[in-house]
């Protein structure tokens, strides 16, 4: 538990930074990430490009996967986790373009698109870390209540609360959100040999209090963190309020 986000974010970036350190990867053995969007990584984005720029982590050697991305959203739109991650991240670092992963949610078969993000997960080794975020009602990446908590990379529609909650991206306007998204699944993170979750702001507080003190439910998807024998969490004050 941080006392801010400023704090929270600091710290999962030291960790991220220290993780890549640690296993000092190379060409032969990059260390894989898995990677989320949304507001809650956005700082420790910030303080990973510093890392970077001060030479203290370099992103070389790291093949990253993201957890998500709409369906039918062009990849130049602003709002694509696609153009997400270039503004916010790739752009900044010094990471090989070859090496990052993102779903492509305009691929003709999106099931054979979904199919091959995983085989290629596998055929790199696997995750070392991923990262995440969580909605208000406890859904990681797009796996929304009700998900199977063994899913894999799939399409999933958006539940309402979703649409509502991102269309502060959509100009406020729920009709220009993506009704459907493919996302890795439950299963998918839960296979990662560690999980790094951030949460904070108050509106979170109910889901925190469900993964941290509630039993492993399909409706709280994030839940199934406690299956995970290395599965953190970091959080903020605020998102303690019901704890
Ligand atoms: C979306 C993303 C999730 C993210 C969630 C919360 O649903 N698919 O990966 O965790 O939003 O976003 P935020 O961090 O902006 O609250």
């Amino acid at each position: 538990i941080e006392p801010n986000y400023d704090q929270l974010s600091k710290w999962a970036a030291n960790y991220v930074a220290s993780r890549i350190q640690k296993a000092n990867p190379t060409a032969e053995k990059p260390f894989v990430l898995g990677l989320p969007t949304g507001s809650s990584p956005l700082g420790m984005y910030k303080n990973l490009i510093e890392l970077n720029k001060k030479g203290v982590v370099s992103f070389k050697h790291v093949i990253t996967f993201n957890m998500d991305e709409y369906v039918g959203l062009p990849k130049e739109h602003s709002e694509s986790y696609h153009s997400f991650m270039w503004n916010n991240f790739f752009s900044h670092i010094d990471i090989n373009p070859e090496n990052t992963n993102l779903l492509n949610g305009n691929a003709a078969d999106l099931e054979a698109e979904c199919a091959a993000y995983e085989a290629k997960m596998k055929a790199v080794g696997g995750v070392d870390l991923f990262l995440g975020g969580i909605g208000p009602d406890g859904h990681i990446a797009f796996n929304e209540p009700g998900s199977s908590l063994s899913s894999r990379t799939r399409i999933k529609t958006l539940t309402t609360d979703t649409i509502i909650a991102n269309s502060r991206f959509f100009d406020n306007d729920v009709n220009k959100v993506p009704k459907t998204a493919v996302t890795v699944g439950v299963g998918t993170v839960l296979d990662a040999k560690e999980v790094l979750i951030m949460v904070n702001g108050h509106n979170k507080a109910r889901a925190l209090a469900q993964v941290v003190e509630g039993s492993i439910n399909q409706m709280w998807t994030i839940t199934a963190l406690q299956l995970h024998p290395k599965g953190i969490i970091v959080c903020d004050e605020s998102a303690c309020a019901e704890l």
